[in-house]
């Protein structure tokens, strides 16, 4: 039996988190006197918070003090934490759980390669926890996305070689990094914009069992 190393990122391919960091990132925004659009916010994807904050401040042309910039830090997450705390699992995006499930009954390897550091308790919230057999998550990189360090600890764990290894991705960093880790990419979102990607689905509805089973067998 073929066994290929299968990588998820978390917001926006797992779960749609990504409209409440926005929503956080927005009201931290106002308060400082100025706008953040949804546009911006694309920026903002597989992006860790600390260098979020930073490109925040840079559009709204505040120069923070460290202070400040320690208070704004924790001041967005826990507004984020206040969206989180409501999540269950019919947050979970369209069909995710069937291809976690299909993968699952493979005996595919499957890990988390996420930016953030609230992975867990998330993936907990919404009762994927045991689908994954490695967490790599904000807590545990040094270097952010485009780095591939995410992904080769990942890879690492389930003791899969990078080529053998397929990463589910919603931001232009996270398909930039899975490339440069000489991973398989799938882009789940725009193709537009995530047209660096091996392969491009608007999301997991479209992605049948012949697709997953070339996958594992290719
Ligand atoms: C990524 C998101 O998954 O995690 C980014 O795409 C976010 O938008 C990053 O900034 C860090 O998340 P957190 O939960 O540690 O603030
Ligand atoms: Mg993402």
């Amino acid at each position: 039996m073929n066994k290929k190393g299968f990588i998820f990122d978390l917001d926006g391919v797992i779960v749609d988190t990504a409209k409440y960091h926005y929503l956080a990132w927005k009201k931290l925004a106002n308060e400082l006197g100025f706008e953040f659009t949804e546009e911006q916010n694309e920026m903002f994807k597989g992006v860790s918070r600390k260098r979020c904050l930073e490109i925040l401040l840079d559009l709204g042309g505040i120069n923070a003090t460290q202070e400040q910039f320690d208070t704004w830090m924790v001041e967005k997450n826990v507004d984020y934490l206040q969206y989180i705390e409501k999540m269950d699992e019919s947050e979970i995006l369209p069909k995710v759980k069937k291809v976690l499930k299909y993968l699952k009954k493979k005996d595919q390897p499957i890990a988390l390669g996420s930016a953030s550091k609230n992975a867990k308790p998330i993936l907990k919230k919404v009762g994927l926890l045991s689908y994954f057999e490695s967490i790599v998550d904000g807590n545990s990189v040094t270097k952010a996305k485009p780095d591939p360090e995410v992904f080769l600890i990942a890879a690492s764990d389930l003791k899969m070689k990078p080529e053998d290894c397929i990463v589910f991705e919603d931001a232009v960093a996270g398909i930039q990094a899975a490339n440069i880790a000489n991973m398989i990419s799938i882009g789940i979102g725009d193709d537009k914009i995530l047209n660096e990607a091996d392969y491009n689905f608007k999301d997991f509805t479209n992605m049948d069992k012949k697709f997953l089973k070339r996958l594992i067998n290719n």
